[in-house]
């Protein structure tokens, strides 16, 4: 393997408001704090992977706002090829993000330009990036392309890896082109039907034919295999923003892999930059040193 990465996916603008209490139903309360940030689940991917150091190329969709310069100047600065991304009259993918005192966030995505990346531009674009070691996607674009773009890359002998998130059940067909599935705990029972314990993700891991690694925020990851699990710890530290961890366990996950390290060093990587990542504000400004 080489550590050349494809990420195919979302790019945000995120919008935090930092309140100590979330609003109830017609409620208004004052926030402590307000910050953008460039976000959205695949670019934050990229951005760990091109931090850790892969050659990572990201496939977006960006519309013709303010926005979209600086996501592409943002890439570059962080070692992104931006070479592929692609351009459409509107507005780019904007996400507004309340988070608590506690870190805890909910997030509305308006997607914009990620809804309108075109397929067959992608697979032309992944074409063209020689020794491609792994394809990386997620739910903020249309399914239909993750499709297309997943089974073009199984065929070449691409390791795929697949977040499903935001949470979406799955179509049995397009697991076949999935080497590694990583959900967290709420996309697992979305996609499964199941809570997570040791005899469904068991159980399910024997359903479905990729690799299957759940992420559990505070509690770290578990690696399913046919008939045990295996848990990797997270380390204690202080919460203050969870936005963004899970893209920075798969970017970092994926860097892993790429680059030929083992399987579990990989997922102790994803855990200690997943972890880090919370102990800071903001989504890819929590993945700096
Ligand atoms: O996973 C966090 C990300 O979800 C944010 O960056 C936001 O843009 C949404 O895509």
């Amino acid at each position: 393997m080489n550590t050349k990465i494809c990420v195919i996916g979302s790019s945000n603008i995120d919008q935090f408001s930092y309140v100590a209490n979330i609003p109830a139903d017609g409620e208004t309360v004052f926030g402590d704090s307000y910050e953008t940030g460039f976000g959205g689940k695949g670019a934050n991917q990229a951005i760990m992977a091109g931090l850790l150091g892969a050659e990572t190329t990201m496939i977006t969709c960006l519309g013709s706002d303010i926005f979209a310069e600086s996501t592409i100047e943002n890439f570059k600065n962080n070692g992104v090829n931006v070479d592929h991304i692609q351009r459409v009259n509107g507005s780019s993918g904007v996400a507004p993000i309340w988070v608590d005192s506690n870190g805890q966030n909910r997030i509305i995505v308006i997607p914009g330009a990620n809804n309108l990346i075109d397929a067959d531009k992608a697979i032309s674009s992944i074409e063209k990036i020689a020794d491609l070691s792994v394809l990386v996607g997620q739910c903020e674009i249309p399914m239909e392309v993750n499709q297309k773009v997943f089974q073009f890359a199984k065929n070449k002998n691409i390791t795929t890896i697949f977040n499903p998130a935001p949470a979406q059940k799955l179509d049995e067909e397009f697991l076949e082109y999935v080497n590694w599935l990583i959900p967290n705990e709420i996309e697992f029972e979305v996609i499964s039907g199941m809570k997570v314990n040791d005899e469904n993700l068991i159980n399910f891991k024997k359903e479905i034919p990729s690799n299957l690694l759940v992420t559990l925020g505070e509690n770290g990851a578990v690696l399913v295999e046919d008939e045990s699990v295996l848990y990797f710890d997270a380390p204690k530290v202080n919460v203050v923003d969870t936005t963004g961890a899970g893209d920075a366990f798969i970017g970092a996950f994926a860097f892993g892999l790429s680059s030929s390290e083992s399987l579990n060093k990989s997922i102790e990587l994803a855990v200690e930059k997943a972890s880090l990542s919370v102990t800071k504000k903001g989504t890819q400004s929590s993945y700096l040193n």
